[in-house]
């Protein structure tokens, strides 16, 4: 399926598990009765014909300050300009424009993790209140403008979304940085991306205990230091107003705590700034092929049109829902999905600031059952873990969801059914919808009352995205075929990221090269957008989604790159040599197993492969811990001196290792099984 079997290279997809074909369910006659989207027509209205045109039809769920003259803009191929000559501002579309109907409503409900702390509902008067506010210090005490980058570093709670909403409303456009990252990986995305302004939190909970946070932002300051950028200033929310959490000193003339300087700006309001639509929203960062994350570069107009239009029919909000999306909003999901999408369609979303497990496996549940929540959306490896704490909890509490999603990894078909039998009481339609950071939304997906769920599948695709399977040499592989090839979509649409931040060379050659039809050509019919996932599709037309193609890891549905892990061992004094492979995991979907060796006169011990997991938590996060270290005095290699990573793969995962007779020293295969096999 690829050409890395050449270059040693192992991928996702190669040790994809590949689950038999399952029968349909259907969603209840209930769910279809109150659906947004029940005609079958959309799908004729969003065929490749209609694009651009199509996607009016989203477009036009928003309030523009001035309507767009020109849909789709390709005269800079394959950076795409979607509703060109609009003016529009996303703060006020999320906000401003549902209080004469809405502002007594709960536009966030946050939910903190002590158990004993109250929930606190965020009317959409408040809201609007605490935006403009934020809004005003972010210009007036911290000095932004339009365009300028805010690097965002906190935990799962209001203030987030607060912040990046404040962001919106002047035009400076958000880079939230994950809150599990450590300093360092935050110092790197303030580096790329040139802000002055660094906004984060004192400290947080999580698992019950208070973590400290604020020394991560002085860590991020230094590194950002070293790369080139100087923060100006510190803008730390206090998880308790008034009292300090943080053990870290606040440094004088730059760090401020936002809730002493917010009194300034109390009762001001700032004006939405008219943004043109193809101005950039925010960027998301994530990793890639290299060791340095990119920043995905979103739009203004065409993300929240695209954002709202699948919120609305595949998410199927209604501004009575109560809707909860347990993601992160450090990530896409919890950016499209937690706050702009389900804020434009006047919904009320939940923010938990804890895991779903703490302090007991019913803490999901209860939280359903207290705020009646009907719309439910999570990752599988959430699923996993709920499954594995509490496989009987959910009858336990009296909640009943009317829809349910899962995303970012594939579900195994005995999850799904799970999810759907036990969490979904049989009476909740699910949607396993695929997409990645760059795409803004869903690309693949049922739409819920329109078509059966298949286990294990993704779906087909979403209304006006036109999928294509190419193989290694650029045939299209058949339709329907549930041959496996390089997934790519063959048309534009609105969600798409713009371009990688400050890197367009980049941007082309590793989304749109590959299969190209023809580098000069304006024609958006040229440039297929390869997704780096490998798939098949079914005779029905759904996809199924095998995992990436390149040198990215998929823990837990949240992209690491191997080379990011590796560069981080390599800190390490003792290391001469590491290399990262992905391990199937029961519960976490991937993770990442390390093999180092060492420099001359160093041996192997325990401190050692401590001193790595310290290295890659240091330089990138907790999430990254691998699963094991293992110190081997030689890496399989070719003749040509290449470390064989499909070998070491394939003995992690247990699977047959193949030809290893071109290896330059064949005797290592076996030392490696003994010592991870035994
Ligand atoms: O491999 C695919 C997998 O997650 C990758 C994108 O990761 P990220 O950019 O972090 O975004 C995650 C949330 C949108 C994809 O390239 N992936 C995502 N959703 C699914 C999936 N694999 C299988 N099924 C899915 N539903």
């Amino acid at each position: 399926m690829s050409n890395n079997e050449t270059t040693g290279e192992v991928t996702e997809a190669q040790i994809a598990v590949h689950w038999q074909e399952e029968e349909y369910f259907y969603p209840s006659t209930e769910f279809i009765a109150q659906a947004n989207m029940t005609d079958k027509g959309i799908f004729d209205r969003f065929s490749l014909d209609n694009i651009p045109e199509c996607y009016k039809e989203y477009a036009d769920l928003l309030t523009w300050d001035k309507y767009w003259e020109k849909t789709l803009d390709t005269s800079d191929a394959p950076c795409w300009k979607w509703f060109v000559g609009g003016k529009i501002n996303v703060s006020y579309n999320c906000i401003d424009r549902h209080l004469a109907q809405y502002k007594n409503k709960a536009a966030f409900i946050y939910v903190p993790e002590p158990e004993q702390e109250p929930h606190q509902p965020i009317t959409y008067q408040e809201l609007y209140v605490r935006v403009n506010e934020m809004a005003a210090l972010l210009r007036d005490f911290a000095g932004v403008k339009t365009g300028d980058r805010v690097t965002i570093h906190m935990p799962m709670v209001p203030e987030l979304p607060i912040t990046m909403l404040a962001c919106a409303r002047l035009g400076a456009i958000h880079s939230v940085v994950f809150g599990g990252f450590s300093g360092r990986a935050c110092g790197e995305r303030i580096g790329d991306s040139g802000s002055k302004i660094l906004v984060t939190m004192d400290a947080y909970y999580r698992s019950g205990k208070l973590l400290e946070h604020k020394d991560k932002a002085d860590e991020a300051v230094k590194v950002a230091d070293e790369e080139g950028v100087t923060v100006e200033k510190v803008l730390v929310w206090q998880r308790y107003p008034g009292k300090s959490s943080s053990k870290t000193p606040m440094q004088e003339g730059r760090d401020f705590f936002v809730n002493d300087v917010l009194k300034q700006y109390w009762g001001q309001r700032v004006e939405p700034v008219q943004m043109p639509a193809e101005a950039p929203l925010f960027l998301m960062y994530t990793s890639g092929t290299t060791g340095r994350p990119k920043g995905c570069q979103h739009s203004t107009g065409g993300y929240l049109a695209y954002v709202a239009g699948t919120s609305k029919y595949v998410q199927d909000i209604h501004p009575e829902d109560v809707y909860w999306c347990m993601a992160d909003i450090g990530w896409i999901t919890g950016h499209s999905y937690i706050v702009y999408g389900p804020l434009a369609l006047a919904a009320t979303s939940i923010i938990f600031e804890g895991v779903p497990t703490y302090p007991d496996a019913g803490r999901a549940w209860r939280i359903a059952q207290q705020l009646d929540v009907n719309i439910f959306h999570t990752a599988p490896t959430t699923v996993r873990m709920l499954r594995k704490a509490g496989p009987d909890e959910p009858p336990k509490y009296d909640y009943h969801f009317k829809h349910m999603t899962t995303v970012g990894e594939p579900i195994e078909p005995a999850v799904w059914r799970w999810y759907y039998e036990v969490v979904g009481k049989g009476e909740a339609a699910i949607v396993d919808t695929w997409w990645q950071t760059e795409n803004g939304g869903f690309l693949c997906s049922t739409i819920p009352a329109l078509h059966g769920m298949k286990p294990g599948s993704a779906g087909p695709a979403v209304p006006g995205i036109h999928p294509i399977i190419y193989d290694e040499d650029g045939n299209e592989v058949p339709a329907g075929s549930n041959k496996a090839g390089n997934i790519c979509i063959q048309n534009p649409w609105p969600g798409a990221f713009q371009t990688i931040w400050g890197d367009r060379d980049r941007y082309v050659r590793q989304y749109y090269e590959r299969y190209c039809k023809d580098p000069n050509s304006k024609d958006w019919r040229a440039w297929p957008y390869l997704t780096g996932d490998a798939a098949m599709q079914a005779p029905d037309g759904y996809y199924r989604i095998l995992g990436r193609i390149d040198d990215v890891i998929n823990v837990a549905g949240h992209r690491l790159g191997t080379k990011e892990i590796e560069s981080a061992c390599l800190l390490v004094q003792e290391v001469a040599e590491a290399s990262v492979v992905p391990m199937a995991d029961e519960i976490r979907g991937r993770v990442p197993v390390i093999f180092v060796s060492l420099k001359p006169g160093f041996s192997p011990s325990e401190e050692i492969q401590k001193k790595v997991v310290l290295s890659v938590e240091d330089t990138i996060g907790k999430i990254a811990r691998p699963a094991a270290v293992y110190i081997v005095h030689d890496m399989p290699k070719t003749r040509s001196g290449k470390i064989m990573r499909r070998v070491l793969a394939a003995i992690t995962n247990r699977v047959d290792v193949g030809d290893i007779t071109t290896l330059a020293n064949p005797e290592v295969v076996e030392e490696v099984k003994k010592m991870v096999q035994s």
